[in-house]
């Protein structure tokens, strides 16, 4: 055991089959969280939540479609009925379609803003629902982007939900300081993950990240977990509104 910092607590991830869902997800659970998992591929849940089993906490791997924004509450209210309370929200799962903006898909806008800013809005009012319910305090935990900071072309969607939930993230904290719920976000730089091999492996790309990035390597998804604990634990207790950039030192450079 890593230590027990969030002993007693059920946290729900989403984007917990892999990447930086699922490193947050291992690492909760070794701190000493239940865990549900949430993506669309059982096989890949499957697997973190035998992981999960072997540190002695338990995981529901549930499959769910977060572009299904109607469907989102009845899933929440389904899940919860089986597990029990949630004391942790982390909106990790996200999507990214790169085209040039005078020729972006309007279906691919749509997605992106759907899974990535609505389906964590919705998410957020069900967590939120429950815990003033109960009169029980809560933390969410949003998963941002240097793109909610700054512009960069082709992921005009991408751009606009992250700065969407960044604001969203700042708003929620604003009104439900009261209920002792506390709303962050963490905004990665550029972390290798499936999400990002394709650029991992174009060399140009990797050497402009080096080189925006002081700390000169490309970030990992076990870089993320120490902001995540910390966010999700009682030592936070007093932090709102905030986001944290594990970046690398990229916002730090002009
Ligand atoms: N990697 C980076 O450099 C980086 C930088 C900044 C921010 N981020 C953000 O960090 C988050 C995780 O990124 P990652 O690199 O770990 O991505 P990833 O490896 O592609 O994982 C994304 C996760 O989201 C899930 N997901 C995607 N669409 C979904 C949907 N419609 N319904 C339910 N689950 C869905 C995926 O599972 P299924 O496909 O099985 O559903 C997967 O578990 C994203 O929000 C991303 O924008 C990443």
């Amino acid at each position: 055991m890593q230590n027990q910092l969030l002993e007693n607590k059920t946290a729900l991830i989403t984007g917990a089959g892999r990447g930086i869902g699922k490193a947050i997800a291992l690492a909760f659970a070794q701190a000493g969280a239940d865990v549900i998992l949430v993506s669309r591929t059982a096989t890949e849940l499957q697997k973190v939540a035998d992981e999960i089993a072997g540190f002695g906490r338990q995981a529901w791997p549930r499959t769910f479609d977060l572009s299904q924004l109607d469907d989102i509450a009845g899933f929440y209210a389904q899940i919860t009925a089986q597990t029990g309370p949630v004391d942790i929200l982390v909106n990790v799962a996200g999507v990214i379609h790169r085209a040039a903006s005078l020729d972006f898909p309007a279906d691919k806008w749509q997605q992106a803003l759907n899974v990535n800013l609505s389906a964590p809005f919705r998410l957020c009012q069900c967590f939120a629902r429950d815990r003033v319910a109960a009169q029980k305090p809560g933390k969410i935990i949003n998963i941002t982007s240097l793109l909610a900071e700054a512009g960069r072309a082709s992921i005009p969607a991408y751009a606009a939900s992250k700065s969407g939930l960044k604001i969203l993230t700042q708003t929620l904290a604003v009104e439900w300081a009261q209920y002792h719920i506390n709303v962050n976000a963490i905004g990665p730089g550029y972390i290798e993950t499936e999400l990002t091999e394709p650029l991992v492996n174009n060399e140009p790309f990797t050497s402009w990240v080096l080189s925006k990035t002081p700390m000169q390597r490309w970030g990992t998804p076990g870089d993320l977990t120490g902001a995540a604990l910390f966010l999700a634990s009682a030592q936070a207790d007093f932090i709102t509104g905030q986001t944290i950039y594990v970046d690398g030192g990229w916002l730090a450079q002009i």
